[in-house]
């Protein structure tokens, strides 16, 4: 496996947790983000391979704090990670507010984190940028009914994407979407059927085999690819 610098979003629990964790064991340069440094206790037991900066990804002044503070600094791989779901309800229950709140977290933020940080992808060795989306946005997969904000905001991230994987081709950027699996995170809960370590322990092997003409593609973390 390559090594270099990674940065994750929403890294002070869950599978933001595990990507930190596990890329700083490999001996990775890990940029951990999350909103409280001052309360993220697990990340902190990671020790000093990880650096920890407050990043809320809703913000544009955080955004630009964070770009600001991280100027120079090559990124081989971007993971925009942070989500929000807390939106299950069925056809016309949404809360409109939280449905806004969801597709700023989940569709804009990712579009504006990799905007702030595009040069410090395009000038690392690995240029790869990865959106956890989710299986629930893929309309091709037949949806089930409920849940209108989180998968709304996770197809639009998609398309965003794709849209980017083409605009910034020749940057030379890998741009990914890819869907974790239902993990046992505090979003997924319980009874979710993949543990949080083997969904990144896969999707870390896809990201690392993905060249740049897989740019713009939807997987999952066993490296299946998903329908639009
Ligand atoms: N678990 C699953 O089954 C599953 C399935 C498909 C896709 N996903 C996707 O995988 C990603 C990670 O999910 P997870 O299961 O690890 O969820 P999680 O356990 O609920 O963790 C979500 C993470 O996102 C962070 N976050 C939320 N809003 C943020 C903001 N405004 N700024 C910065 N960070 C923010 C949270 O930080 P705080 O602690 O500060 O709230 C937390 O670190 C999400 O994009 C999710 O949609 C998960």
């Amino acid at each position: 496996m390559h090594t270099g610098t990674v940065l994750v979003t929403g890294a002070n629990r869950g599978l933001g947790l595990e990507f930190a964790r596990q890329y700083a064991a490999d001996g990775w340069r890990v940029i951990a983000c999350c909103r409280s440094p001052g309360d993220a206790p697990a990340l902190k037991k990671l020790g000093r391979k990880v650096e920890i900066h407050a990043l809320d990804v809703a913000s544009q002044d955080s955004i630009q704090h964070l770009a600001k503070a991280l100027k120079g600094t090559p990124i081989d791989v971007l993971i925009n990670n942070a989500g929000l779901h807390a939106d299950r309800r069925a056809f016309g229950e949404t809360d409109v507010a939280l449905w806004k709140t969801i597709l700023a977290v989940n569709t804009i933020a990712p579009v504006q984190v990799l905007a702030a940080l595009l040069e410090n992808v395009a000038f690392s060795a690995q240029k790869k940028v990865v959106n956890i989306s989710s299986k629930v946005g893929s309309i091709g997969d037949g949806p089930s009914g409920g849940s209108y904000a989180y998968r709304t905001s996770k197809t639009a991230l998609n398309m965003a994407m794709v849209n980017a994987a083409h605009e910034l081709r020749n940057h030379g950027i890998t741009i990914l979407l890819l869907h974790p699996g239902w993990v046992q995170t505090d979003m997924g809960g319980p009874n979710a059927t993949v543990s949080i370590e083997q969904s990144i322990t896969g999707m870390r092997r896809v990201i690392d085999k993905a060249t740049q003409a897989e740019t713009g593609h939807f997987y999952d973390y066993a490296g299946r690819q998903i329908p639009w």
